[in-house]
C-alpha cells in the first residue's frame, strides 16, 4: 500500500513541548497566567508577560526568556505593544494566551450592571481585540488560547454575569478557530473549574469553598499549573490537530449532572 504524507508524518518524533516558540501571556502575573509564562518559560519559550501594573508582574525580575510588559487588556495599545514585544524578541509570534479575566458575583436581581460591563469588557471584548492583533503576526502552526471556564460551559447561582461572560468567550474560540483554520492557525478554549488562585483566595477561610471542594469529584480544588499543563499542550505543535475544543480542567466537575453526591461528597459529610 502507498504511503501517504500523513503516515509518514507519524514516522516523525513529535515536537512534545513549546522549546524556541514565541508566547504572549495576558494575567501573567497571578493564578494561571503566572503558571502558563513559567511553564512555557521552562519548556524553552520566550514569553511576553502581560498584566495590569509593574508591580504585578515583579515576580518575572531575572527570569530567563520572560518579558514584562504592564498594560490593561482592555486598551488596544496594549494588545499591539504585546504583540510588537513578541515579534522584536523572538522574530515571530507562534503562540498567545487570552487569560486576563475578571469575577465578581452578583446574581439577576442585585447584581450590577456596571460588573457586567466590566466582565464583558475584560473577558469577551478584550480577548477578540487580542485576536485581531496576534492574526497578523502569526502563522501556520500559531496557536491562540482563550482561558474559558466551566462557567462557560453551564450555569452557576450567583454568577450570572460571569457566566455571560465566559459563556461568550467559549462560543467566540469556536468561531474564531474556524475563521483561522486556513491560515494553519488553532484556537481553542481551556475551561477550569475552581482553581486556587487569586481570584479564589476569598473562598480559603469560608465554609463555602469547602462545599465546593467536596463537590469536585477529585476532591479537591486545582492548583494553577495544572491548568497551565493543559494550556501548554493546546499552544505546542503536540497538539496540532486540535482546535475548536472547549477543554474542562475541572476535575472531573463537568461530567456529572450534580444530582447524585460523589462517593467523596458523601465521605466529606455531604449526604
Ligand atoms: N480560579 C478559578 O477558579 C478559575 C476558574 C475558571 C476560570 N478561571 C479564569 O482563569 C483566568 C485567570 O484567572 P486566575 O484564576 O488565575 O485569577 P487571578 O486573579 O489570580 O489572575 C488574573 C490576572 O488577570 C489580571 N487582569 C485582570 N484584569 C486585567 C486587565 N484588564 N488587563 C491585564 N490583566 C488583567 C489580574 O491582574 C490578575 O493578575 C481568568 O480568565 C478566570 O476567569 C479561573
Amino acid at each position: 500500500m502507498e504511503t501517504t504524507s500523513e503516515d509518514r508524518s507519524a514516522d516523525r518524533p513529535p515536537p512534545a513541548d513549546n522549546r524556541g516558540r514565541v508566547a504572549v501571556v495576558t494575567g501573567a502575573g497571578s493564578g494561571i497566567g503566572r503558571a502558563t509564562t513559567e511553564r512555557l518559560a521552562r519548556e524553552g519559550a520566550t514569553v511576553v508577560a502581560v498584566d495590569l501594573t509593574e508591580a504585578s508582574l515583579a515576580w518575572t525580575a531575572g527570569r530567563d526568556r520572560v518579558i514584562p510588559l504592564p498594560g490593561s487588556v482592555t486598551d488596544e495599545a496594549t494588545n499591539e505593544a504585546m504583540v510588537a514585544t513578541a515579534v522584536e524578541a523572538g522574530g515571530r509570534l507562534d503562540a498567545v494566551v487570552l487569560n486576563a479575566g475578571v469575577a465578581a458575583q452578583g446574581d439577576i436581581q442585585r447584581g450590577s450592571m456596571d460588573d457586567f460591563d466590566r466582565m464583558l469588557a475584560v473577558n469577551v471584548r478584550a480577548v477578540a481585540v487580542g485576536c485581531k492583533a496576534a492574526v497578523p503576526a502569526m502563522g501556520e502552526g500559531g496557536s491562540i488560547v482563550v482561558t474559558g471556564s466551566v462557567s462557560g460551559l453551564l450555569g452557576d447561582s450567583g454568577l450570572f454575569a460571569y457566566n455571560a461572560s465566559k459563556g461568550a468567550v467559549v462560543n467566540m474560540a469556536r468561531s474564531i478557530a474556524l475563521d483561522l483554520a486556513h491560515l494553519g492557525i488553532r484556537v481553542n478554549a481551556v475551561c477550569p473549574g475552581p482553581i486556587r488562585t487569586g481570584m479564589t483566595t476569598s473562598l480559603d477561610s469560608h465554609p463555602i469553598g469547602e462545599v465546593m471542594a467536596a463537590r469536585v469529584p477529585l476532591g479537591r480544588f486545582g492548583q494553577p499549573d495544572e491548568v497551565a499543563a493543559a494550556i501548554c499542550f493546546l499552544t505546542s505543535p503536540a497538539s496540532s490537530f486540535v482546535s475548536g475544543v472547549a477543554l474542562p480542567v475541572d476535575g472531573g466537575v463537568t461530567a456529572g449532572t450534580g444530582q447524585w453526591p460523589t462517593y467523596g461528597a458523601r465521605r466529606a459529610g455531604f449526604a
